[in-house]
């Protein structure tokens, strides 16, 4: 009934297995997890001591360990289905897994450039790792009796079409498919999904589009921090379950909503570039 508000789902104690957890998103990500109290299982392709170093700021001043890291390539299955043992084994269990590694590339499928090996790495990375880690994770939920949360990080390019981005696009448009699908697992894994516009990041910040049209990309950019929020959002809310946030806005002006179609996109666009214009017009 509407009037019966579910409770929030609550970090505290939880433990939560992110992925490229090194990158921009990743490593912020992992800090407001852990603020949260949850504790944070850490993989990503890159080094040990990248892991190590992020690890030891993040169990800074805390009084017991929150973070662990391991070095995985999720491109490869069996390293996928190791995780989840690994971080079962640092911490006693897994409760949230949150798909955020992810590939972009600087090609188009059309515009040349872009190389066989470039495609399958693009959609092993965006798609097919996600697939494996919420089909371990479901089997993890189902044989501990414990309920979890997955959070896919889809992308907007996922939504819209983008030119240039074709491939990544289509991987993303994929797992939001498949997040949608994925209601089928509750009530053993709620499954959710972020898809953001771009986001002020290395990976966009020598994007040729944005460089060229320095008012409206920039102006509808998100913060890091509102992608967090976002994430944060899904894993909380108990009615997420095959639902895709869609984030657009720069960092004064954003908004999210859920189940959205092409119309809400441009809809939701149209608001932030004004709500953008309002708030530099009153000076913020
Ligand atoms: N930055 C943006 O504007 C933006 C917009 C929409 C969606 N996203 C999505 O958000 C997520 C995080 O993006 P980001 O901006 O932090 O990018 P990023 O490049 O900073 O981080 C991605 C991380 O994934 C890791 N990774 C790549 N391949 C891997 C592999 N084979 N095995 C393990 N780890 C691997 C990388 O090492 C990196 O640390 C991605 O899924 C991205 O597609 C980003």
């Amino acid at each position: 009934m509407w009037f019966c508000k579910e409770a929030q789902y609550e970090l505290a104690g939880r433990v939560a297995v992110v992925t490229g957890a090194l990158g921009a998103i990743g490593r912020r990500l992992a800090a407001r997890l852990a603020e949260s109290g949850a504790l944070v299982a850490l993989a990503d392709i890159g080094s040990e001591s990248d892991g190590a170093a992020l690890c030891a700021e993040l169990n800074s001043g805390r009084g017991q360990r929150v973070a662990a890291y391991r070095r995985a390539d999720l491109r490869d299955a069996a390293q996928i289905a190791e995780l989840l043992a690994w971080a079962d084994g640092e911490f006693g269990r897994v409760d949230v897994v949150v798909n955020n590694a992810g590939l972009a590339s600087p090609h188009g499928l059309y515009s040349g450039g872009e190389t066989a090996d470039r495609m399958a790495a693009l959609l092993q990375v965006n798609l097919l790792a996600p697939m494996e880690m919420m089909r371990a994770f479901a089997e993890y939920a189902r044989a501990h009796g414990r309920p979890g949360v997955a959070v896919n990080m889809a992308s907007m390019g996922g939504l819209v079409p983008n030119e240039g981005g074709e491939v990544y696009g289509a991987a993303k448009a994929a797992l939001v498919h498949l997040t949608r699908a994925s209601r089928s697992l509750m009530p053993a894994v709620r499954v959710c999904a972020v898809a953001p516009y771009y986001v002020d990041t290395p990976m966009v910040r020598n994007n040729p589009k944005l460089q060229n049209n320095p008012t409206v990309y920039p102006a509808l950019m998100l913060s890091v921090d509102a992608v967090c929020d976002a994430t944060l959002a899904c894993i909380r809310d108990p009615r997420s379950a095959g639902r895709t946030v869609a984030l657009i806005g720069s960092a004064s002006a954003r908004m999210w909503m859920y189940d959205v179609v092409g119309v809400h996109i441009k809809l939701l666009g149209a608001w932030s570039l004004a709500a953008a214009a309002f708030w530099r017009l009153l000076g913020y």
